[in-house]
């Protein structure tokens, strides 16, 4: 069962891999815990529900999330690639799967790295509240410098182009240094941070005066939410893009695992971890913003804005009226950028570790071939004076239309098509406590696509209806279902390009069937 031949062992090697289950486990919550926790999850609860919303939330973790976390850890671990390579060795004509799932987080990668260079520049900002005594103004106007109307325009912003650029070079260096000592490392030394800070905010907000105001506006149920499909909705867009599942990552990332791990175990502490920090960022955030809805003498819900606005305009407005508002400030964005640079180098991976698979190229070269050109467009677009526009638009779209669909199609060919859930059931098993019998196949088989589909249906016929947003046909034809169509048909022409010499297309484990030798796993069990 295992493959560590010397042979295998070297292209291991070659390829790149995680020294250590913890390392692994550190690199996964790292892109699970990013944008999508700290100002996603707060206004997605509240809107959704407030405190009742913790039901469709871990329903949708429970009978879809964490599933399709073993679906994806088992595709990367047992076929040892990135994702279009594990699924072409899944059966060779799903290697197209994988490609949308590549060109869903090139997507991604461009319009994230720009949210990480705004809080960057608000980390700084938060110094000395450069935002004076207008937020909104200052984040529209001075900073972005958004276009009067949606459009598209090439105008620099040249505050955005700075930190944008300094995202982009970070990143660029860690993708050349490799999954150990880039990835792993960023993740070793940035997930203690991140916590660390994290805590200390949530701490520091608790104790604002209106807090308690804040948390109740968060946890007071509304019952009544449950009875609406959209609320269901969000909570499962909200868990896969939270738990970076159904886009490649964590098959990818699983593919760097020594072949002995536990990886349910693991899915369970990754899960438990993400969520932890989502419910923590919730109470954070509200806390906060009950202090501020006290000091404006408002109701909480005048005081919430959605994603971008709770943010950028939401925080900073905290910031200046708080005492400590630098340090809640510094702790707040400077997390935002943490969270977020270690998801970042997830979503990238997918795309570099699909391009060295399929073509013969050294880690620096394929890190500099594929980062490089998606910093330039991500500069190109987002550090224009519309880039929130496109943003947006690619956002929702990508979201809906890309990561969900694409998982409800790979639930249903993998269930249904290849009927490969026996085997990767099995194989996950074989080194674990947790045994995923016929409840995980009826999840991921039965429960899950309905549950998927049924959502997807209600979001495709809410775009259809009306505009997303009021934007112009235009921009929405072009950046929203011109982009989920795209990386939908990528695979239509990479697919029939052969693989880099040497590949096999033969199952990893079915080629190599000696025994697994359990006396020496270390620490990399
Ligand atoms: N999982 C990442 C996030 O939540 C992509 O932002």
């Amino acid at each position: 069962m295992s493959t560590s031949t010397p042979a295998a062992h070297e292209a291991e090697k070659k390829r790149g891999a995680f020294s250590s289950r913890k390392v692994f486990i550190l690199a996964a919550i790292g892109s699970a815990v990013g944008l999508g926790n700290i100002w996603r999850f707060p206004y997605i609860a509240y809107d959704n529900g407030g405190g009742a919303f913790i039901i469709p939330y871990l329903v949708a973790l429970l009978t879809a999330g964490i599933p399709f976390l073993f679906l994806d850890y088992a595709l990367g671990h047992r076929y040892r690639g990135s994702a279009p390579l594990s699924f072409a060795r899944l059966s060779r004509p799903a290697e197209g799967l994988g490609w949308w799932q590549v060109g869903i987080c090139f997507m991604i990668a461009v319009y994230y790295a720009a949210v990480i260079a705004w809080a960057l520049s608000y980390t700084f900002f938060s110094f000395t509240k450069k935002w004076g005594d207008s937020p909104d103004g200052f984040f529209f106007g001075e900073y972005l410098k958004l276009s009067e109307s949606p459009g598209v325009d090439f105008n620099v912003v040249a505050g955005v182009l700075v930190p944008l650029l300094v995202v982009w070079l970070a990143v660029i260096v860690i993708m050349v240094v490799g999954v150990e000592k880039g990835i792993g490392l960023t993740s070793v030394v940035g997930i203690p941070v991140l916590v660390v800070a994290f805590l200390a905010l949530v701490i520091r907000s608790l104790f604002l005066p209106g807090a308690m105001e804040g948390l109740d506006a968060l946890f007071t149920p509304n019952w009544e939410a449950l009875t609406h499909a959209g609320v269901w909705a969000a909570a499962f867009g909200q868990i896969f893009f939270s738990l970076s599942i159904g886009f490649g990552i964590m098959i990818t990332y699983s593919s760097y695992v020594h072949h002995d791990t536990d990886m349910p175990a693991s899915g369970l502490v990754v899960g438990f971890a993400n969520s932890s920090f989502e419910i923590l960022a919730g109470i954070g955030v509200f806390a906060a913003l009950g202090f501020m809805a006290q000091a404006q003498g408002v109701a909480v819900d005048e005081v919430v804005s959605s994603g971008v606005g709770l943010a950028f305009v939401g925080f900073p407005a905290i910031i200046s009226e708080a005492p400590w508002g630098a340090f809640i400030g510094v702790l707040f964005f400077g997390s935002l950028v943490i969270a977020g640079l270690t998801s970042l180098v997830s979503v990238i991976e997918v795309v570099i570790s699909a391009v060295r698979d399929k073509f013969d190229l050294s880690r620096p070269v394929a890190a500099a071939a594929v980062s490089i050109p998606c910093a330039l467009i991500s500069v190109l677009f987002f550090s224009s004076s519309s880039g929130l526009y496109v943003l947006d638009i690619v956002d929702h779209f990508i979201n809906q239309f890309g990561i969900l669909l694409v998982a409800f199609v790979s639930m249903i060919v993998v269930a249904w098509g290849i009927r490969a859930l026996p085997v990767l059931s099995a194989h996950l098993s074989r080194t674990s406590n947790v045994v995923l019998g016929g409840w995980w196949k009826v999840l991921i088989g039965v429960i899950a696509p309905i549950a998927l589909g049924y959502m997807l249906f209600e979001a495709f016929k809410i775009d259809i209806d009306a505009p997303y947003e009021g934007y112009p046909t235009w921009m929405l034809a072009l950046f929203g279902w011109g982009s989920a169509a795209a990386v939908m048909l990528l695979g239509y022409f990479l697919a029939p390009i052969p693989w880099r010499k040497g590949t096999s297309l033969e199952d990893p484990e079915s080629v190599d069937t000696r025994p697994v030798d359990t006396s020496s796993k270390g620490d990399l069990a």
